[in-house]
């Protein structure tokens, strides 16, 4: 086995050729106890999908809806309502009005938006690029809300800090920027609704209609989701579209057809995000004692579901409750910047290694060979 071998599911998440290991760790059992990260691994694709439709595995562990770090802050307040935090009524009816706001969007009008802000965006250099991967979602999800163009690049830059109150790997004083960021985002969007100046027909505007029809009645759950739809595109896109650029690299014949038949983008997506996901994992914690063909995981567990290692008929966007809803957006996104910057990404020298990161696979690209 190699010197670099990935030692467990939290380091091939940044490693650059962790597949093997993960195909390894699905050929084993579905649930197993990992004796040094001292949590249960979930793996294959019968371990992820049996955790994540287990009603007793739950996305916190029981008596801390709020990590301690975050209790009382801004980012404690936001991270309380979000419905990726939250099960039970709290999570069931706020994701019903996401589903439904989200299903409603105009794909095709999106992805025509996003290919036209991506081409006046087109990366020139692998620093440009690494912004881009981050800015361009983030731009074309706050048109979709509403936001005026001057407020963009202020609430990309502001929901990047706040993501890292999410990441374990934060130090203290990328913690402070987050709250920082949490109470502006919290400001723009509070701004945005109070002063109804959301555009009709906006992403914003069909969230607060849903709302009110579907009875969700709490405004400040309501803002901190519109916060939530800003933070989940955030690095997950961007790892979607850096991955698909390290697939052009790596795989010549890719860009030749994509030119010729440019109706296939979205399928090359789909592929990317089945070989080489930009979510590896997810946690759940046993709120009971939970069994899953005779092995038995006690109450108050940590289970690290491998999302990675659910093999190639995932699509890397999660299952169960907690699926992402946000997949057709993403894809409209990335579809449009990935069109609007092949031809100008196929000459440029890029190297690249990976973010640091517990569970996203996002690339960081840097001058260098061709590849
Ligand atoms: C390529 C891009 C994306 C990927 C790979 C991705 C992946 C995921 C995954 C794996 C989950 C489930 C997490 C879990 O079960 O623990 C999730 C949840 C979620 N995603 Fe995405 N996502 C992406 C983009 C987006 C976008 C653009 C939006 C918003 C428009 C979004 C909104 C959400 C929300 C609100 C949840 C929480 C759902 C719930 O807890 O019920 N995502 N995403």
């Amino acid at each position: 086995m190699p010197l670099d071998y990935p030692a467990d599911p939290f380091f091939a998440v940044t490693h650059a050729a962790p597949y093997d290991y993960y195909r390894r760790l699905a050929e084993g059992p579905p649930l197993r106890f990992d004796a040094a990260l001292d949590c249960w691994l979930a793996t294959g694709a019968a371990g992820v999908r049996a955790v994540l439709e287990h009603p007793a595995c739950r996305v916190r562990p029981a008596g801390l809806a709020v990590p301690h770090n975050l209790a009382g802050t801004p980012c404690g307040a936001i991270f309380a309502e979000l419905v990726r935090m939250n099960e039970g009524e709290r999570h069931a009816v706020p994701k019903q009005v996401l589903a439904h706001a989200l299903g409603q969007v105009d794909l095709a009008r999106l992805q025509g938006r996003a290919m036209h802000l991506a081409g006046d965006r087109v990366p020139d250099s692998a620093a440009q690029l690494n912004d881009a991967m981050f800015e361009l979602p983030l731009f074309a999800m706050a048109d979709l809300l509403g936001f005026a163009p001057a407020q963009w690049p202020a609430l990309a830059a502001w929901t990047r800090a706040f993501v890292a109150c999410l990441s374990p790997l934060s130090n203290a004083e990328q913690l402070a920027g987050a709250q920082v960021a949490a109470d502006a985002l919290l400001q723009s969007f509070s701004r945005l609704l109070r002063e109804g100046d959301a555009r009709p027909g906006s992403l914003l505007a069909k969230v607060v209609a849903e709302a009110d029809a579907l009875g969700w009645r709490a405004s400040g759950g309501v803002l901190a989701n519109l916060v939530g739809l800003l933070s989940q595109t955030c690095d997950a896109t961007a790892g979607l579209l850096g991955n698909a650029v390290v697939a052009l690299r790596t795989q010549a014949d890719l860009l030749p057809q994509l030119r010729a038949a440019p109706q296939l983008w979205p399928a090359m997506l789909r592929k990317v995000g089945r070989h080489d996901p930009a979510i590896h994992n997810t946690r759940r914690y046993t709120e009971e004692d939970v069994e899953f063909n005779g092995v038995r995981v006690p109450a108050g567990q940590m289970i690290v579901v491998v999302l990675a290692s659910a093999g190639r008929a995932e699509s890397g966007f999660g299952h169960g409750r907690h699926v992402c809803p946000g997949q057709a957006i993403a894809h409209a996104i990335a579809t449009a910047c990935l069109q609007a910057w092949a031809d100008g990404l196929e000459d440029m020298p890029l190297a690249w290694s990976y973010l640091p990161s517990l569970n996203a696979r996002i690339p960081v690209f840097g001058p260098g060979e061709m590849k």
